[in-house]
């Protein structure tokens, strides 16, 4: 069987062994788990749970606040898993490896729909529970998360103003102009058609990518064709597919965040500045991907 070799210069957290050792161990322990240990238990020293379980610092003794709390920190861990993911599928097409760049996009899909099933844990909010402690978080938003604009930029919805807020953290603002200057997912798709002979203007490829794409007949063309052919051998339509995946899981995010918004809230304005509810429609009507579900019209 293949083995992953450690990564170069990590030192391991844990001691690797061999099946060979491992299966000497539970024989040794007449089948029940090890329990002495010269250090801190493996489990803690890779998953670093004690340090995650520590990063809870809720502002009151409200009993609903520590959900509210978890389940924000439970979200952020998503997106930044599912940039992960999203980072090593725009490489691999750069690459032309498109084969390969399905399996991190269907893990990205995945990963979205834990995100989504984490809304549960807010259902049980109502106004007035989310009003007891609601002024405690001051101006505190979910709309400062630099994570979320992380996966926004990298799923091609760019919009440069919304990197300000982060203006006087320089390390997290240096990471998200990097990050707008990288193309990001779809416009790797845009050039991965391009060097597959569909026809796409050169304005479209050669674009600043730190601007938001605009739909284009040509690429929603370009997407028709791909998926007149069903054939197993057609990669490009089973990307087409991957994507449309990885699009509807994150407009699926975007729908329970407002749904838990009016739940909770109602059209109160945000506490992040906004006009609340109303802002938020407007933030969604950006689309991913947005040639991939206008071509279906066409189809
Ligand atoms: C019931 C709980 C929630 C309410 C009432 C709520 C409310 C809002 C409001 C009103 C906004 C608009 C900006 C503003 O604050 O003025 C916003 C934006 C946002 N919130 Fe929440 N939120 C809730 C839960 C969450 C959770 C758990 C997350 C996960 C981290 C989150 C992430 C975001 C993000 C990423 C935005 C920016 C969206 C965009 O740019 O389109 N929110 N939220």
């Amino acid at each position: 069987m293949e083995q992953t070799e450690l990564r170069p210069g990590t030192r391991a957290a844990v001691r690797p062994v061999t099946g060979r050792q491992r299966a000497a161990r539970a024989a040794r322990n007449g089948g029940e788990p090890t329990l002495e240990f010269a250090e801190r238990v493996p489990y803690d020293a890779y998953v670093q749970a004690s340090t995650l379980h520590r990063l809870q610092q809720p502002l009151s003794d409200d009993p609903g606040e520590m959900s509210f709390l978890m389940v924000s920190q439970i979200m952020e861990l998503y997106f930044g898993l599912t940039c992960h993911e999203l980072r090593d599928a725009a490489r691999l097409l750069r690459g032309d490896r498109v084969w390969e760049a399905l399996a991190p996009l269907r893990r990205a899909a995945l990963h979205l729909e834990g995100l989504n099933a984490a809304w549960r844990g807010l259902r049980w909010m109502t106004p007035a529970d989310f009003n007891r402690f609601r002024n405690l978080l001051g101006e505190g938003s979910g709309f400062q998360s630099a994570m979320y604009r992380h996966l926004e930029f990298q799923l091609g919805l760019r919009d440069p103003a919304l990197i300000r807020p982060f203006r006087r953290q320089t390390e997290v603002h240096a990471e998200l102009t990097a990050a707008l200057d990288t193309p990001s997912v779809w416009d790797e798709v845009l050039a991965l058609l391009a060097r597959h002979g569909h026809e796409l203007p050169a304005d479209l490829l050669e674009r600043d990518v730190a601007v938001e794409h605009e739909p284009h007949p040509a690429v929603e063309a370009a997407w028709v064709r791909i998926y007149a052919d069903s054939g197993p051998d057609n990669h490009l339509r089973m990307l087409g597919e991957a994507l449309t995946e990885v699009a509807e899981q994150f407009g699926d995010w975007r729908h329970h965040h407002i749904k838990a918004v009016q739940r909770t809230m109602g059209a109160k304005v945000g506490s992040g500045g906004s006009a609340g509810l109303a802002w938020l429609q407007r933030s969604m009507a950006r689309v991913v991907f947005p040639e991939l579900w206008s071509a279906r019209t066409a189809m």
